[in-house]
């Protein structure tokens, strides 16, 4: 997004006309910024086999992933719905790797049968696998490295108190379960938090896949999963990629000629990819003075962008229908009838009833963990692609809040 004479545009558009067009709130993408990042990425993994699978949850909107896909990527799926909403969007199941947590053993038998590659979570189900297919499909495995990583202790999940992944300790065991029952493990993964900023996380996570590969013959595959820190404001610290992948590059083609085979590097980036690319544009409905503060309440709420609730994520705000006005201090806040605080004390140009605020950074994690809560309907998804403005999702209506729902006689 770009201010050109007092107005914000991107790709030459001008985000006012969007809103003109297909109404408020809306989301809006850009295309060009997420193929910059995955560019970005690419060349700083120049050294290594690099592959790239999109870690879809993200944002899952159908035509974001077949634009992804133009671009060379994968897809990481977290569930079966995602793997096949991901087949729907053109994927080659092979390039799909599938990291369920804890599913029911019948989600993971339906992926084996859309072709996917299997990235097990637990010693249980890596038995039942093995007992059922032997050697018959290849399998990764999602390995917990106990290492604390991340920006918010919510999304921290590579540590020895978390959930995810099968723990090192046991890494002995799974050893056992592969030789007994001849599985083919063709990977190891790892997903240790978002919003991690220095290459440390990944290389101490590293160190300890490494050790665990040594003792695996058919390994081709080590993935080091997502979480690269994008900036969230102005002069916000983010990951230095290039930093990181000279780093990265270095320590596993050093391993990579000590295990003397082939490997190829996987990353599974979201928020990289796509939490800049997003805007979501909300309309002022009342200016509301108290005596603290001011408050600005827009037609959105936790129910479009819950980041701000869910880990105290800082969201940039700017009004975009009048940048030259002078700067005042706003509490930005929704409409749900529930505290949602999008941000506190912001400095934004005059706010008047009626005007446009865009909030920053909801291409990742916005639109895919919105709700239907107070009734409200989602807003629709634009997608700016070369230059041209494109519905991607339409806005909801009343139908969908009826959707499934049984009226039973009282
Ligand atoms: N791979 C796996 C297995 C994951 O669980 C995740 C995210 C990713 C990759 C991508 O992480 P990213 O590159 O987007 O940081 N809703 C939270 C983030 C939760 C991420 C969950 N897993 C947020 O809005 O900050």
């Amino acid at each position: 997004m770009e201010q050109v004479n007092n107005k914000y545009q991107v790709q030459g558009v001008d985000l006012l006309s969007v809103v003109e067009k297909f109404g408020d709130p809306v989301y809006v993408y850009d295309a060009s910024k997420i193929k910059k990042q995955y560019e970005s990425l690419t060349g700083a993994f120049k050294g290594v086999d690099l592959h790239i699978k999109y870690a879809m949850k993200s944002n899952s909107n159908l035509s974001i992933l077949k634009y992804i896909r133009s671009l060379g990527a994968g897809l990481d799926a977290v569930s079966i719905n995602e793997v096949k909403l991901g087949l729907k969007a053109g994927f080659d199941p092979k390039n799909i790797i599938f990291t369920p947590s804890g599913v029911e053993f019948a989600e993971v038998e339906e992926s084996i049968g859309l072709g996917v590659q299997l990235n097990i979570d637990s010693i249980s189900a890596l038995k039942k696998l093995g007992e059922k297919y032997g050697n018959k499909i290849p399998v990764s495995i999602r390995i917990n490295p106990h290492i604390m990583a991340g920006g918010n202790h919510k999304i921290s999940v590579g540590h020895i108190d978390s959930k995810f992944g099968v723990s090192i300790a046991y890494a002995e065991q799974v050893l056992e379960v592969i030789k007994s029952y001849d599985i083919d493990l063709n990977g190891v993964h790892m997903h240790t938090g978002s919003d991690i900023l220095d290459a440390d996380a990944f290389l101490k996570g590293a160190e300890v896949l490494f050790d665990f590969v040594k003792k695996v013959e058919t390994i081709k595959f080590i993935d080091f999963g997502g979480g690269f820190k994008v900036p969230y404001k102005e002069g916000d610290i983010k990951v230095d990629i290039d930093d990181l992948g000279e780093n990265i590059t270095r320590a596993f083609n050093q391993f990579q000629d000590e295990y003397k085979k082939p490997l190829q590097l996987w990353f599974e980036p979201g928020k990289y990819l796509v939490s800049e690319a997003g805007l979501l544009l909300v309309k002022t409905n009342v200016v509301k003075p108290s005596p603290n503060r001011t408050f600005v309440v827009v037609n959105s709420g936790l129910n479009h962008l819950i980041r701000p609730m869910m880990y105290d994520a800082y969201h940039d705000i700017i009004n975009i229908s009048n940048l030259t006005a002078s700067l005042q201090k706003y509490t930005v806040v929704g409409y749900i009838c529930e505290t949602d605080t999008f941000g506190e004390d912001r400095q934004l140009n005059e706010v008047q009833e009626g005007d446009i605020l865009a909030i920053k950074n909801a291409g990742a994690y916005a639109f895919s963990m919105s709700s239907n809560y107070n009734s409200r309907f989602r807003p629709p998804e634009v997608l700016i692609v070369n230059g041209e403005v494109k519905l991607i999702r339409e806005r909801e209506t009343f139908d969908k809040l009826l959707d499934g729902q049984i009226e039973i006689d009282i």
